[in-house]
């Protein structure tokens, strides 16, 4: 019985490989692509997989995400749909997440981006600071690590808002959920968040129809996925004045290419798909208690719903 990891454009395997077996000693473990007895294999560790990887193992018991997202493994078509998913739930990873979105958040509350813009030309302008208390930041999507970012941002002093598919209850925050509150939801939304899973509701919702629904001129963070982004949507509600700016971790093509019109769109920010990276040796306990688990049978932690999608 061997565990796979699956992850071609990763640079850090060995660490990965590391960090498993200082939980696991005599767990054995191979590195896709290189499989000696493709039939060992009962346990994957997977992202960014090749397509057409699954059908050479055929005693392969479950998949594990490399991270909070499954979208890449409940799209491959070449997974059996019997084979159970789980995904990633870490502190670290949350932790993580929120505070990349409270340096976003931090820095268009103090106009660095008008800042910057200024600094280029040589402007020297001072713009009265808007207070935490005056902002209202709107979450889009209320899993784990977008209550975790909730909840943090409340403590920091703003009006927090968020979105779900289900009612949540979430301290401090109001909570909106299904299409018929989305409307409310947005009008008093000044930085949008996304924080959603990936599924047939969610792909595209972030489109112009949507972003001229927010007080103008919002501000747009989505560390969620590319495809939850009408790109050129994007581009137009900032043409048309409906957003002030834009920070982008996730893209429809990573790495984004080099002639995407979002490089050097002065008015968004892009990160590489870096705002919140699985920190191996915190995950890896996990990662072999679900390995274990598959072995024998008994339940998953965090196994994803293949019908909700996430
Ligand atoms: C990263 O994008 C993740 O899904 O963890």
């Amino acid at each position: 019985m061997t565990l796979l990891i699956v992850s071609p454009h990763r640079s850090d395997l060995s660490r990965w490989q590391q960090a498993l077996q200082t939980c696991a000693p005599d767990l054995d473990i191979a590195v896709w692509p290189q499989v000696t007895v493709p039939e060992d294999i009962t346990f994957a560790l997977a992202w960014q997989q090749p397509a057409g990887i699954w059908q050479q193992f055929p005693n392969l018991r479950c998949v594990s995400s490399f991270g909070a997202g499954v979208d890449h493994l409940l799209q491959d078509v070449d997974l059996p749909t019997d084979t159970p998913i789980v995904r990633l739930v870490d502190p670290l990873l949350a932790q993580s997440m929120f505070e990349y979105i409270a340096a976003a958040v931090m820095g268009i509350l103090r106009d660095f981006d008008v800042y910057e813009t200024q600094q280029m030309g040589g402007l020297w302008q001072s713009h009265t600071p808007t207070l935490s208390q005056h902002c209202t930041v709107g979450i889009m999507g209320l899993g784990q690590l977008g209550t975790y970012t909730a909840q943090k941002l409340v403590k920091l002093g703003f009006n927090v808002v968020g979105w779900a598919r289900s009612p949540k209850q979430i301290e401090g925050v109001t909570a909106y959920s299904g299409d018929a509150q989305l409307p409310q939801f947005l009008q008093q939304t000044q930085i949008l968040v996304c924080l959603l899973p990936l599924t047939a509701q969610t792909r595209d919702i972030l489109n112009l129809d949507l972003l001229a629904q927010l007080p103008r001129p919002a501000y747009l963070i989505n560390v969620a996925r590319g495809a939850h982004l009408v790109e050129a949507d994007l581009l137009a509600a900032l043409d048309a004045g409906y957003l002030r700016g834009a920070c982008l971790d996730v893209f429809r093509q990573e790495p984004l290419p080099p002639t995407h019109p979002f490089w050097a769109h002065p008015k968004i920010r892009v990160t590489p798909h870096s705002s919140s990276i699985t920190n191996p040796e915190s995950v890896a306990p996990q990662i072999v208690e679900n390995y274990r688990r598959s072995q024998t049978g008994a339940p998953l932690l965090n196994q994803v719903s293949r019908s909700r999608g996430y």
